[in-house]
């Protein structure tokens, strides 16, 4: 599978696994930890979870399908904005790696941005962290281009690992400023990498749409596969979809193998135009 390199040394593949919603219910718990241990072998080894899916319950499903395999997968995990000050952060990442049982968190996000605390006492503690060892790399997510702007101007902002944000084919509208804001030359320096969540709709009837139906036709593939492909397209995205259903983890699985044509992407610009100005930044 095709990889994206982040900063201090890791090289993660550019299809991921979610698991919003998972860690919920524990009659689905056996499905769950099937379901993202299939996605591991199938070359998927980045996990993204987050302290508030099942209130910690999704790391406990997390921390089971990587049950002797903490070396082959990258752990994403993320913080409450109302536990990301300076006291309460440490408190959470300990949580997040009791329920994950690893040692160190190799991407830890603040998951969105609230008006307390202030970024910098957030990055101070997130640097802290990396310096203890507790987690490798940090980022943030759902941050729009004037906060990362922000970001970029506080010391030791620009390590900025990651931002993770809504991208879809119903949701473009990074593409207008936040996109070419993350791939301007110098913020390239920074290795940051976008990772788009919710690439397949959030099961909000995205993968029913006429036209993406009609592509899928034209590839022998389905309409998830087509979805996957296009938010892959672009270079150095990560996308991570979540499966819970095994047959969707194969299909998601082999969406890299899909090459859209310039007709494809044509079509899907027609149905689902790019933005034309400024919306703010949705937040799933
Ligand atoms: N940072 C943030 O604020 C934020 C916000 C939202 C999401 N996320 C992360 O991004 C991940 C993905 O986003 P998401 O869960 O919102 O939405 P998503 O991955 O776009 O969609 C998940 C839904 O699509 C279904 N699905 C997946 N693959 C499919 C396929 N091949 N064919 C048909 N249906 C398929 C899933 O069904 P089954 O489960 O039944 O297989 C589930 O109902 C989350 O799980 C989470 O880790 C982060």
């Amino acid at each position: 599978m095709k990889t994206v390199e982040l900063p201090h040394g890791a090289c993660v593949p550019v299809l991921g696994q979610g698991t919003w919603g998972m860690g919920e219910k524990k009659s689905a718990h056996a499905d769950e930890v099937a379901a993202l241990r299939l996605g591991i072998e199938l070359g998927m080894t980045l996990i993204d979870t987050a302290e508030m899916y099942g209130e910690g319950g999704a790391e406990e499903v997390v921390a089971d399908a990587i049950n002797g395999h903490r070396d082959d997968v990258f752990i994403v995990t993320k913080a409450y904005p109302h536990n990301a000050s300076r006291s309460k952060l440490p408190k959470a990442c300990e949580r997040s790696l009791n329920g994950l049982r690893i040692d160190a968190i190799d991407l830890y996000l603040l998951h969105w941005r609230e008006k307390t605390p202030l970024l910098e006492e957030t990055v101070e503690a997130f640097e802290k962290l990396c310096s203890a060892g507790k987690i490798k790399r940090w980022g943030v997510s759902n941050l729009d281009v004037d906060d990362m702007k922000e970001l970029f101007g506080i010391e030791n902002g620009t390590n900025c690992a990651a931002n993770q944000v809504l991208y879809n084919l119903e949701n473009r509208e990074i593409e207008f400023d936040l996109l070419p804001f993350l791939r301007h030359p110098s913020t390239l320096n920074h290795q940051l990498v976008l990772m788009a969540y919710s690439p397949v709709g959030h099961g909000r009837g995205l993968l029913e749409n006429k036209t993406l139906k009609k592509i899928a036709k034209r590839h022998d593939a389905t309409s998830a596969k087509i979805a996957l492909a296009w938010v892959l397209r672009q270079p150095g995205a990560i996308a991570i979809p979540k499966a819970s259903n095994e047959k969707h983890v194969r299909d998601n699985a082999r969406s890299v193998d899909i090459k859209l044509t310039k007709e494809d992407l044509a079509d899907l610009d027609q149905e689902f135009p790019p933005p034309k100005s400024k919306k703010s930044l949705p937040i799933l």
